[in-house]
Order: C-alpha cells, then sequence, then structure tokens
C-alpha cells in the first residue's frame, strides 16, 4: 500500500488530493493519513495543505525495497528485495534464502552489519547509512568452474556504474576489489553452493564505500564521497549498479564469458604489473599477462613459464 502511495506523490509534481488518493486505493481517509504518517516516520518529507492535498518534497536516501523499485526497470534482478536496517552479514541470510529457493536475482539489502565479511576471513567495515552492502542470489546454469567469471562480472558492473553515476575511473583489482586512484572502493565475496558438476546458486556480495568520511576510513581505503567532494545518492548508484549486473548478466548468457573477461581486461589494474600472489603457504611471483576465459590470472614468471591462477591474494609490486 506504501509503495502504491509513495508512486503516486513521486509522479505527481503537485498536490495529490487525499480524496483522490483514497479513492484510487479504495481505503479510507484516515486510512490513507496512517500510511503518510508511517512514511514520514521512515524519513520522506511529506506536506498536508487542506483542500490541496498531499506533496512529496523530498525522500530519504535509504536503500527501502519502494526506493529502489522505483524506476528500476530491470527484467529479474531485484524483483524480490529483503531489506533490514541491520543485518549481522547479508551473506548468510542470502545463503539460506538460496537454499529455501530464493528466485534467481533475489536481493538482501541492509543499512548496516554488525558482522560483515571479507574474503579470507577478513572483516568488511560496514557502518549505518554510509555504504551500500548486499548480497544477490543468481542461479546460473554453469559448473563450478566458471563461477570466478561471475565475480569479474560484478567487479565490471561496479566500475561501469561508478563511471556512471559518479564520472569516475574506477580499476579491478583481480579477482574482487575495486580501486580508486590507488584506494580500495569496494569488494566483492562470492559463495557458492554447487555440486561437483553444477551450481544451485551463487551469492555475490557486494561491500562499497559510498558515503563515508575519509577521516572513518583507513589509509588503504577510499569512499565516493572523498573522491568526488560531495556525498552521492546511494539509492541513484545501487539501482545503476544493479542495472549494469543485468545487463552483464545477459550478456554472459548471450556471449559466454569472452564478453565479460574482453569487458574486465580493459578496467584491470593488475594487468601488465608485477605482482606476488600468495596462495596457502606458497607465494608465486611475476608479471600479470593476462586474464584467461575461466577468469584466472596468468602470470609469466621470470624463467617464462606461465602459471595459472585461480584464487589468492594479490599484491601489487611496486614498479620499476
Ligand atoms: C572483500 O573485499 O574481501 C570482500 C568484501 C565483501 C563485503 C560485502 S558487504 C555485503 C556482503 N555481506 C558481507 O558480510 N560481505 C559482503
Amino acid at each position: 500500500m506504501k509503495e502504491k502511495i509513495l508512486g503516486y506523490l513521486k509522479k505527481e509534481h503537485e498536490y495529490l488530493s487525499g480524496d483522490e488518493i483514497a479513492s484510487r486505493l479504495g481505503i479510507s481517509r484516515q486510512g490513507l493519513w496512517k500510511h503518510i504518517q508511517d512514511l514520514k516516520d521512515s524519513g520522506y518529507d511529506i506536506v498536508a495543505v487542506p483542500h490541496l492535498g498531499y506533496r512529496l518534497l523530498s525522500s530519504p536516501d535509504r536503500l527501502f525495497a519502494l526506493e529502489i523499485t522505483h524506476g528500476l526497470n530491470t527484467k529479474f534482478i531485484a524483483k524480490k528485495i529483503h531489506y533490514f536496517d541491520y543485518l549481522a552479514s547479508t551473506m548468510d541470510l542470502a545463503m539460506q534464502l538460496g537454499m529455501q529457493s530464493a528466485v534467481n536475482g533475489t536481493l538482501v539489502l541492509a543499512e548496516s552489519q554488525t558482522k560483515g565479511r571479507g574474503r579470507l576471513g577478513r572483516n568488511w567495515f560496514s557502518p549505518k547509512y554510509k555504504g551500500i552492502y548486499l548480497s544477490l542470489i543468481l542461479r546460473p546454469k554453469i559448473p563450478p568452474s566458471v563461477s570466478p567469471v561471475l565475480t569479474l562480472l560484478s567487479a565490471v558492473s561496479i566500475c561501469e556504474a561508478v563511471k556512471k553515476v559518479g564520472g569516475l575511473d574506477a580499476q579491478i583489482k583481480w579477482p574482487n576489489d575495486i580501486f580508486i586512484n590507488n584506494k580500495k572502493i569496494a569488494g566483492i565475496l562470492t559463495e557458492l553452493n554447487a555440486e561437483v558438476d553444477k551450481v544451485n546458486f551463487v551469492v555475490i556480495g557486494i561491500g562499497l564505500n559510498v558515503n563515508n568520511d575519509k577521516s572513518a576510513l583507513i589509509a588503504q581505503a577510499t569512499s565516493l564521497k572523498e573522491q568526488l567532494g560531495q556525498p552521492i545518492s546511494r539509492v541513484g548508484l545501487l539501482q545503476e549498479l544493479l542495472r549494469r549486473i543485468e545487463n552483464n548478466y545477459s550478456l554472459f548468457e548471450d556471449r559466454g564469458a569472452k564478453a565479460i573477461i574482453d569487458k574486465c581486461r580493459s578496467f584491470s589494474l593488475t594487468l601488465g604489473r608485477r605482482v606476488k600472489i600468495y596462495c596457502q603457504d606458497k607465494h608465486i611471483e611475476g608479471a600479470a599477462v593476462d586474464i584467461d576465459q575461466d577468469g584466472a590470472l596468468l602470470i609469466r614468471k621470470d624463467s617464462g613459464l606461465v602459471q595459472k591462477v585461480f584464487s589468492g591474494d594479490v599484491m601489487h609490486c611496486r614498479q620499476p
């Protein structure tokens, strides 16, 4: 009901009479008034003028499902949204929902996380209303070995959305970090529920620093606010990100991994650099020469041998 009221108010830039809204929805004026109070309590600035009706002056930058859905126009991404003021981690809930047969494209969003997880057992700092913390459930028809391409697909989508909304050039530090001006702005965590030859579902977790103040970030991290010198709409950015993920997912389904890897190369911060990759108790050092069709990084070692690396903690060495 509140979604519909908001939809009418967002469409109408002038006052909309209470009688008209109430009759469109088949509710009493008293009932309408209660919904309007709820919306105001959620941060919507709505004025009521006798004989004229209601008018929406501004919406809060909250990732409410009704904000994200309004004007999103995706076909399957975020058709179902689970929104929370806080969660331990959006990954845990998304994994549970995946096991309970949540539909392809189901989105879990939290305004803050108390135990946000990063790769390799690290934490993801998730302060309230500052960033975007999401987990997306996807059901691709692929074998588990192809799933790293979905991490790269998400990375490409983040770079494209950041460029479109903020005009900034973001780059991918293989395989899952997004950097702007050599500082980390976003991270991706991909978790899999799979059988030997078939993925049941994938959960893509994305943490993106948006309106964090510089003083609240570690030196190696940045936010879009720091880079732009002003805060930006998290709602607008998230909508663009979801559209990009949907477009890239369709591209992947229609044209295969190559189309995604080609885009990934163009956003890569890692290719062409000397890197050291820590993988369990070993490390590999050499030049990062390419990304393979399955998303693996190709390293040319000093011996000339090219080695394929599927995962690991990448350190970019200083350029000579
Ligand atoms: C990394 O850089 O190591 C990956 C960070 C991924 C963080 C996101 S925030 C939303 C989702 N929920 C989590 O607990 N983690 C991911």
